[in-house]
């Protein structure tokens, strides 16, 4: 849909995977704005240092209709990243969860369909719900989590913003497409994300013991971000992808248990593996599900994308960033 000299608006760019997404657009020549309220934490000084410049960062909310009407007629297209993430803080602000991922989804996708620009919804596996199921196909049906418990909004808003994506290209042609991501970490993605594997690997690396929340039976994937952001940019720029919904995921299931293990050997620590009850802060232990695999079949098919690196590239990356530098 995009070329890659396009001009990319990313909100949500500030972010984790904003950043990566930025740094591959402008490394294949492209120009970038990231749009981001800065609540994540990130701060503006630390984009700019990162980026050399080279991206332009507008300090703005996606609920501000003028702004990103304003920064989508000035780009190319739009990689709608912006969003409350993480399970605490979304149990700890469900209704900033709702609003910025319904109604944000809403102001941006308005824009590009006035502006007539392709947009990329980046959505969440957290749609599939917590009933466990063997491998997620995109069209498999979703389990809700009742709205008398926190978590259960982020999905309905991730729900919200591609239902409507999907919609608005089949009914006014709007060139849109939505990837559904499963658990994605790498370097950037610091402990206080609450993500699993940036905690294990900065323990390990402590000497601190490795929290593996419940029995540790729970069976994940993990995606390189670099891989990630490789299948986004092959979303953002493939015609063949447009009205398309993609599960963007990891190749090597494993148990936070058998994770918490390989983290330890990879980096040849002595910490200790301690399994207590999952806090409270991160909701009902029943709202999350037992496992949670893709099947990529439909975007291999459609733009030829896999995930190419293992995840021991991926714990020893995480580390590298994390070792102080000698
Ligand atoms: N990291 C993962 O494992 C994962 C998995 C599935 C889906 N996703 C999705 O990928 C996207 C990026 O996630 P991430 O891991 O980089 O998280 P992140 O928290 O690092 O990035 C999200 C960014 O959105 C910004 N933001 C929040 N509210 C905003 C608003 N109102 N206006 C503008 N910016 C706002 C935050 O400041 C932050 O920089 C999100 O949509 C997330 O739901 C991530």
């Amino acid at each position: 849909m995009l070329p890659p000299t396009a001009h990319l608006l990313i909100t949500g760019g500030a972010g984790f995977l904003g950043s990566h997404l930025a740094d591959r657009w402008l490394a294949q020549g492209g120009a970038v704005t990231l749009l981001d309220d800065l609540s994540a934490g990130a701060s503006a000084d630390a984009v700019d240092a990162r980026t050399g410049g080279r991206a332009r960062l507008v300090v703005g909310s996606v609920l501000d209709e003028g702004l990103v009407g304003e920064l989508v007629a000035r780009t190319d297209g739009v990689a709608h990243l912006a969003a409350v993430v993480g399970v605490e803080r979304v149990v700890r602000e469900p209704a900033r969860t709702l609003e910025v991922g319904t109604r944000g989804g809403q102001v941006v996708l308005a824009a590009a369909l006035a502006h007539r620009r392709p947009v990329l919804v980046v959505s969440s596996s957290e749609v599939y719900g917590p009933e466990s199921s063997g491998t997620y196909c995109e069209d498999d049906p979703l389990a809700l989590v009742s709205p008398e418990r926190a978590r259960g909004t982020y999905a309905v808003s991730k729900l919200h913003t591609e239902s409507l994506a999907l919609a608005l290209h089949r009914e006014r042609g709007l060139p849109a497409v939505v990837a559904r991501l499963f658990n994605t970490s790498g370097p950037r993605q610091g402990p206080a994300s609450g993500m699993v594997l940036p905690r294990f690997v900065g323990a390990a690396l402590a000497g601190e013991p490795l929290v593996v929340h419940g029995d540790g039976s729970q069976r994940r994937v993990f995606c390189h971000v670099l891989d990630a952001v490789d299948a986004l940019v092959r979303l953002l720029s493939r015609q063949e992808a447009r009205g398309g919904l993609f599960n963007v995921g990891g190749r090597d299931e494993v148990s936070m248990a058998a994770l918490a293990e390989l983290v330890r050997e990879r980096l040849g620590s002595a910490s200790q593996i301690r399994f207590c009850p999952v806090p409270k802060e991160r909701g009902d232990p029943r709202d999350d599900t037992r496992r949670r695999v893709p099947d990529l079949a439909r975007i291999r098919r459609a733009v030829g994308w896999e995930p190419t690196r293992d995840l021991g590239a991926l714990v020893e990356d995480l580390a590298a960033e994390f070792r102080p530098s000698r």
